[in-house]
């Protein structure tokens, strides 16, 4: 099975209304020429509508960092996911490791909002990852697979397709330090394993497996050469137009 790689831009906390449009800009033309590539970019929620409707009709989609998992009601502060798709947004990131460590949400509340996402229409993109404490204690397994099933327990099999999952080890975002290209190829195989136990052998095979943790256009290669690496969601290195093409062009020659 073939599957199409997918390259996500978390912009986290990061960029103003004017640079969000330009960066935007500059992404949709440097993806404009790989377009064996699927490309996102998830910018800060106060610039989602009109980096969309910049990017309407061009090759990259626009994704949220986060939402609530109601529709609706008196959460305040809270943005829910059918406020993002009338956004523009075709996709929300779902259980990234900052959310679980630095907003405490645990795998329940993760399985909310990633059926949330999906009963709006959207397409969530499932991050999970171990500490450094716990690949040192041999626990990475259990830690993703338990995220992975947790995070997965409210979809039905048939949404399975539409979810893409991001292993990203903690202790390799923001730090410079990258999963060697055999550590992220063991836990994709090992997470495509668990897809392929809950939904069948079709959406095993089929469902997209990002890499994430200090991704850039020099290790994008030889991370995403790997068999059950199927594109990246990339943080510091997507502020940067030239540097996070380089990066989908990485992605387009393992395509
Ligand atoms: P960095 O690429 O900055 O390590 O961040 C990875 C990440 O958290 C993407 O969601």
């Amino acid at each position: 099975m073939t599957r199409r790689p997918f390259v996500c831009g978390n912009w986290k906390m990061h960029t103003g209304s004017q640079t969000a449009v330009s960066l935007a800009l500059d992404v949709s033309e440097g993806a404009a020429a790989h377009s064996a590539v699927e490309v996102a970019i998830a910018p800060p929620f106060p610039w989602l509508e009109n980096v969309a409707r910049r990017l309407r009709d061009g090759p990259v989609s626009v994704a949220a960092q986060n939402c609530h998992f109601e529709e609706k009601g008196a959460f305040t502060g809270e943005v829910s996911p059918g406020m993002l798709r009338d956004a523009g947004c075709t996709h929300v990131i779902v259980g990234h490791s900052e959310r679980r460590t630095l907003f405490g949400e645990d795998d329940s509340l993760v399985s909310r909002k990633v059926a949330a996402v999906l009963a709006a229409s959207l397409r969530p993109i499932l991050c999970v990852g171990e500490t450094l404490e716990e690949r040192e204690a041999g626990s990475t397994m259990d830690v993703v697979g338990r995220q992975v099933q947790k995070g997965l327990g409210k979809v039905e099999l048939v949404e399975l397709p539409l979810v893409t999952i991001a292993y990203e080890p903690v202790w390799a975002i923001g730090t410079g330090r990258t999963a060697t290209p055999e550590q992220a190829q063991e836990v994709h195989a090992a997470i495509r394993e668990i897809i392929c136990s809950l939904g069948g052998e079709d959406a095993g095979s089929s469902m997209r497996i990002q890499y994430g943790g200090s991704v850039k256009a020099a290790n994008a290669r030889e991370l995403m050469s790997m068999k059950d690496v199927d594109g990246a969601l990339v943080g510091g290195a997507s502020l940067d137009a030239f540097e996070f093409t380089e990066i989908i062009a990485a992605a387009a020659e393992n395509a």
